[in-house]
């Protein structure tokens, strides 16, 4: 609301004087720099030094992330791929991008990415700000040239203010673009599910059916916990979960060479995961249900496959339990907040 005021007053400022190039304009709200609340089990994000918490920066951020003026063709933007009704994924195994190009992986949920160590199914990018520039480039995503990027953001009047309530002044830059993306991005905290209402003590949160699943989640036969932990469901560890014995894609082997990497992927958050199918990293499985026989299965034989994975003898009905499960991990509210969907009409 204070952000939307003080745009209007600078839009204001400058019909008044005649300016066509809003500069230097505002000071922050005071409470700017105040980073996002975090679920009470959930650490406090950590900003870069070099980029630190507005909400001005994260609203630009927003703008620039649902914007497909950001492509070369005007034909896709962030959002395309991650998308907020899909947990910031996107419903296809694999996903368009420029002239209907596709790209090679299934695109990743964005949920809690602020708590990432690396990014990408083989953890080939290590910060937000870095990351940004690989979509923006890539031929079979946006395929932009950086400063045909600069100068049409440039151009465009809606920018002006947002830039300059951000960054003091209105000039556009790679580095800005990038920064306030990341900022927008370390915004999208869930962590509000039912199975979060049920882990702080309302027990009637989840069904009974999703309680077992929990028991079975979180127990030695299930055995899921110890790959997908903690508050986010992941270890950040790159790990063969025995999908292939002859891999068509090396992961994480593709980043660190060593042999002990072919067939690796990193553990992905388990937020939300009932939004974003297909699943895993080439959008193999189109349900849950097809997940947990997969593990169920213990997987196909692969030198690298992780000692974790083996038959784990669940029923039928078990089965089902640890799908309610995953599913008790949709958070509906994070889903529907408006403040992370798109600012355009
Ligand atoms: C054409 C579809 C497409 C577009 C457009 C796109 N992405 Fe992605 N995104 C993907 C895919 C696919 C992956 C996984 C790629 C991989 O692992 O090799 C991914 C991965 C990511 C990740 C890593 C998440 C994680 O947990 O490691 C981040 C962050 C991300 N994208 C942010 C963005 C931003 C910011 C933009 C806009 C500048 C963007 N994406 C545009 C498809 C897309
Ligand atoms: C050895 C570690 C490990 C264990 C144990 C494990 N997972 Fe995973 N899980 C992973 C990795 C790694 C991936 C990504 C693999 C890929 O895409 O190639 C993954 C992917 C998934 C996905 C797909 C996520 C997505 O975004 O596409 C689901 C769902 C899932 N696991 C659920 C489970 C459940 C349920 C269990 C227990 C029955 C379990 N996992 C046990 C490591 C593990």
């Amino acid at each position: 609301m204070k952000l939307s005021v003080l745009l209007c007053l600078c839009a204001l400022s400058a019909a008044l004087c005649g300016c066509d190039k809003v500069t230097g304009l505002v000071n922050p709200p005071a409470n700017d720099h105040a980073a996002p609340d975090v679920p009470k089990e959930f650490p406090a994000v950590s900003f870069p030094s070099d980029n630190p918490f507005t909400a001005a920066k994260a609203e630009l951020g927003r703008h620039l992330f649902y914007d497909k003026r950001l492509s070369k063709d005007f034909s896709t933007s962030c959002g395309s791929c991650h998308q907020s009704q899909q947990g910031f994924a996107d419903g296809s195994k694999f996903s368009h991008g420029f002239a209907g190009l596709m790209t090679t992986r299934n695109s990743m949920s964005l949920v809690n990415v602020a708590y990432n160590k690396s990014f990408f199914w083989d953890g080939g990018v290590v910060s937000l700000e870095v990351q940004a520039l690989a979509p923006l480039t890539a031929q079979n995503e946006m395929n932009m040239n950086t400063d045909s990027l600069v100068r049409r953001i440039e151009n465009i009047e809606a920018y002006q203010p947002l830039f300059a309530a951000a960054w003091g002044d209105g000039t556009v830059s790679l580095d800005r673009i990038t920064k306030s993306l990341a900022t927008f991005e370390r915004k999208l905290i869930s962590g509000q599910s039912s199975f979060d209402q049920w882990n702080r003590g309302n027990t009637s949160a989840i069904s009974a059916s999703a309680t077992r699943g929990a028991e079975l989640f979180f127990g030695e036969k299930g055995d899921c916990f110890h790959c997908h932990q903690s508050y986010n469901f992941t270890d950040n560890q790159f790990h063969s979960n025995a999908l292939d014995s002859l891999p068509a894609d090396d992961g994480r082997y593709r980043i660190t060479g060593a042999g002990s990497d072919k067939g690796l992927f990193r553990t992905p958050t388990l937020r939300n995961i009932e939004l974003t199918a297909p699943y895993m990293h080439d959008g193999r499985f189109a349900t849950l249900h097809e997940v947990v026989r997969h593990y169920n299965s213990g997987g196909k034989p692969h030198v690298n496959r992780d000692v974790l994975m083996r038959p784990l003898g669940l029923s039928d009905s078990e089965t089902d339990d640890l799908v309610a499960f995953l599913k008790s991990l949709t958070d509906t509210a994070f889903i529907s907040d408006t403040t992370l969907q798109s600012p355009w009409k």
